[in-house]
């Protein structure tokens, strides 16, 4: 249909991006980029309606998004023509536009097309031999002003890297040292780059793209003093495993993993200093709030944990009630002692479910008038209940008499 939307409006469709690269690599990609030589938005808008999908533009930019009722999404752009700030990276103008819009993507593993149209449907478009790179396993830039243009690209090539065990380039590696080095980093601010930390924290395991940051200079650039020292590789390696523990649980609870990387991160630095990154990233009020809150809340429950656990299971069950499973996760990577761990993970899969048996209901029954009595008598069940004191009906209400 793709193609046969192009033909019916004159216009050639191409596969695109990453959805190429994972399709030549057999990885699942549901993420389809499609490119336009012509009009893309009345290409949205015919595709939108074959399909049965909401459509939404952009005028100013040409782009759209399709969104069909089973999830799938497909972005569309037109592909332009214009896009250098420095002439010297514009190529020669007889280039067809696909071409251009090849040229001016961020690796050449992403720069990959596929004809879409009828006649031509399923023709790889590439023009700067990536498939090569891609055998090879190697990123690498399509040309040397890449990452002035665009440095959340030295991101993304960290990302590509470990997620699919490639090597980025001899060449490419050396603009990016040159990057760090000329400081080119000042640059190194907004919510594009703090999206493009999100994707390498949302990796399966994004430690060793952290340490690659390390190796290349990066880190300094999220803070100026954040190093890999022996004490946060600890806790990067406690944080990893207290995450795929959770995972093991199959909770139905969301848990945003690189939100409890980011407080490991981001653990030896003092609040203030995170305000100050999130500033700088331009971080969503949401989460900033949310960082600082649960920053605060583990640092003092660490602390109390550290000096003298909570005696009791209700004991620990308050101290850590409040707390998010983000917050959770990341205390669990901060607290080395085994008991520490172990009381954590029993508040996760026991303790928090826990509830008395006697309701409202049987208060009145009791005689009890309903008032603010019912939450304290409540509350003192559940503590009798979390340390054992009681274990069913009948001795709750033993307990109350
Ligand atoms: N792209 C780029 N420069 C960037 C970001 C994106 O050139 N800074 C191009 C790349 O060609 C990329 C495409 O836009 O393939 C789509 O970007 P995105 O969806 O972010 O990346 P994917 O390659 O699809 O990677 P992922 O599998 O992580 O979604």
């Amino acid at each position: 249909t793709l193609g046969e939307v192009a033909q019916e409006t004159g216009c050639h469709a191409y596969a695109v991006g990453g959805f190429v690269r994972d399709l030549l690599l057999h990885i699942k990609n549901l993420d389809l980029d499609v490119v336009i030589e012509g009009d893309a938005l009345a290409y949205a808008k015919k595709l939108g309606k074959k399909l049965g999908g909401k459509v939404r533009t952009h005028e100013k930019f040409g782009t759209a998004v399709v969104k069909l009722p089973d999830g799938f999404k497909i972005d569309i752009a037109t592909a332009r023509l214009e896009y250098y700030e420095y002439p010297a990276a514009m190529p020669t103008v007889e280039l067809s536009s696909i071409k251009l819009d090849l040229y001016r993507r961020d690796f050449t593993i992403n720069a990959m097309a596929i004809h879409l149209n009828p006649d031509t449907f399923g023709t790889l478009v590439d023009f700067f031999n990536c498939q090569n790179d891609l055998k090879d396993r190697q990123i690498r830039i399509l040309h040397n002003l890449s990452f002035v243009e665009d440095p959340t690209r030295i991101f993304r090539a960290i990302r590509f890297e470990q997620r699919m065990g490639f090597k980025i380039g001899r060449h490419t590696e050396k603009l990016i040292k040159n990057a760090v080095k000329m400081e080119l980093f000042d640059r190194f601010f907004g919510h594009r780059f703090f999206n493009e930390l999100i994707s390498i924290l949302s990796e399966e395991n994004p430690i060793p793209a952290i340490h690659r940051m390390a190796d290349l200079g990066l880190l300094r650039f999220l803070h100026p003093t954040l190093r890999i020292e022996p004490k946060l590789a600890t806790i990067l390696e406690e944080t990893r495993q207290a995450l795929a523990w959770h995972r093991l649980l199959y909770l139905d609870e969301p848990c945003r993993q690189w939100l409890v990387y980011l407080l490991a991160l981001m653990s030896s630095l003092p609040v203030r200093e995170v305000v100050v990154f999130c500033e700088r990233f331009e971080v969503p009020l949401r989460h900033r709030q949310f960082l600082g809150r649960e920053k605060l809340a583990v640092t003092r429950i660490a602390a109390i944990m550290k000096r003298a656990m909570p005696e009791t299971p209700s004991g620990m069950y308050h101290l850590l009630k409040d707390l998010s499973p983000e917050g959770l996760l990341h205390l669990m990577g901060l607290l080395k002692k085994k008991g520490c761990k172990k009381a954590i993970s029993l508040y996760v899969t026991d303790w928090r479910q826990l509830k008395p048996e006697t309701d409202g209901n049987d208060l009145a029954e009791m005689g009890y008038r309903t008032g603010p009595l019912y939450g304290t008598i409540l509350r003192c069940l559940l503590d009798a209940r979390l340390d054992g004191l009681v274990h069913d009906r009948a001795s709750e209400t033993a307990f109350i008499k």
